[in-house]
């Protein structure tokens, strides 16, 4: 199987930036679409400045970092995607935002045997898929924050989706050196099935006033060798973010564990995000 040499990755947040270094380090020739100019100037200051702790934390050479920004193309014209032999989307987590992409990305890949691959949590692929008119070529790759130190992609194929297509997308995983796991086309997939019921009991016992969050966190970090609590997590993750996945298990499967508890969606509402805000469970300075 022929290797990607031209990714394109779209968004360039949390998730978006993590993908396009890693792509980057390996030696891809990565395009990173962003919705504005501006977007794009920020989504590059957010790579290099990953880029550059690398080094200080001795992770990659100087020349290595030059050679991956070298590698690291930005814009904000999704019609420059026409190149691309695969294109990761890495949107808000919204599913108007994510379909317009993906068939913004249809019509502008010219290669009709190109990939396209969502990184969505929560939206169904084949929701996803049958908006374009490559429904086979369409693909889940669901990647872990931070996105540079997790091993694991999910693949998640959609009821249209080829094994070639699955093929492929374990190729690519293998490229950026990643592990691959095949996942149901199924609301929290393998891991987020298991995770977020974990998550949302911390936030109760939370709520409940039965432990507070230093107690709770370091309880599973001493006790079980996590390498973060779950609410530290969750600060990690963005409480947005696990809102949203959280909202579609329950959506989906009407489980009463699923259901995010009301201290996530008041904290949701002041803007309490996490990490990416600066308070969520803990306060965050820059
Ligand atoms: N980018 C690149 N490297 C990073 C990084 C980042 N954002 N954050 C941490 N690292 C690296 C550090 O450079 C360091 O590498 P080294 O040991 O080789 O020097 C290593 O990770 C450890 O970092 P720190 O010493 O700064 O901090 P910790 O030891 O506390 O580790 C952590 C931080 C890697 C985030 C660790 O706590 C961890 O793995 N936590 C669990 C994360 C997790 O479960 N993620 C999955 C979330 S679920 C998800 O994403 C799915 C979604 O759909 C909700």
């Amino acid at each position: 199987m022929d290797p990607v040499t031209r990714l394109g990755v779209v968004g360039c947040g949390l998730m978006g930036s993590g993908i396009a270094e890693v792509a980057a380090r390996s030696g891809l020739d990565v395009l990173v679409a962003e919705a504005t100019h501006d977007a794009a100037e920020a989504g590059r200051r957010r790579l290099t400045v990953s880029l550059d702790r690398g080094v200080r934390r001795g992770k990659l050479s100087e020349e290595q970092r030059d050679q991956a920004l070298a590698r690291l193309s930005f814009t904000h014209d999704l019609g420059d995607m026409a190149d691309r032999q695969f294109v990761i989307e890495a949107v808000a987590e919204n599913r108007d935002i994510k379909t317009d992409v993906i068939r913004a990305l249809d019509k502008a890949v010219e290669d009709s045997a190109a990939i396209l691959a969502t990184n969505t949590s929560s939206i169904p692929i084949i929701d996803l898929a049958v908006a374009t008119e490559r429904p086979a070529q369409v693909i889940g790759m669901h990647f872990f924050n931070p996105v540079p130190v997790q091993q694991l992609v999910e693949l998640i194929p959609a009821l249209t989706t080829t094994e070639e297509t699955v093929e492929r997308a374990r190729h690519l995983t293998q490229q950026l050196g990643k592990q691959a796991i095949q996942a149901p086309d199924r609301s929290g997939f393998v891991v987020n099935a298991l995770l977020v019921p974990y998550l949302l009991s911390a936030v109760r016992m939370v709520e409940a006033g039965s432990a507070v969050p230093d107690d709770i966190d370091r309880g599973m970090e001493l006790g079980c060798a996590h390498p973060m609590g779950p609410l530290r997590l969750l600060d990690l993750i963005g409480l947005d973010t696990a809102q949203a996945v959280a909202e579609s298990m329950y959506e989906e499967f009407k489980e009463p564990l699923y259901a995010p508890p009301a201290l996530l969606r008041r904290m949701v509402a002041a803007g309490h995000l996490g990490r990416k805000s600066g308070r969520g469970f803990y306060t965050y300075t820059a």
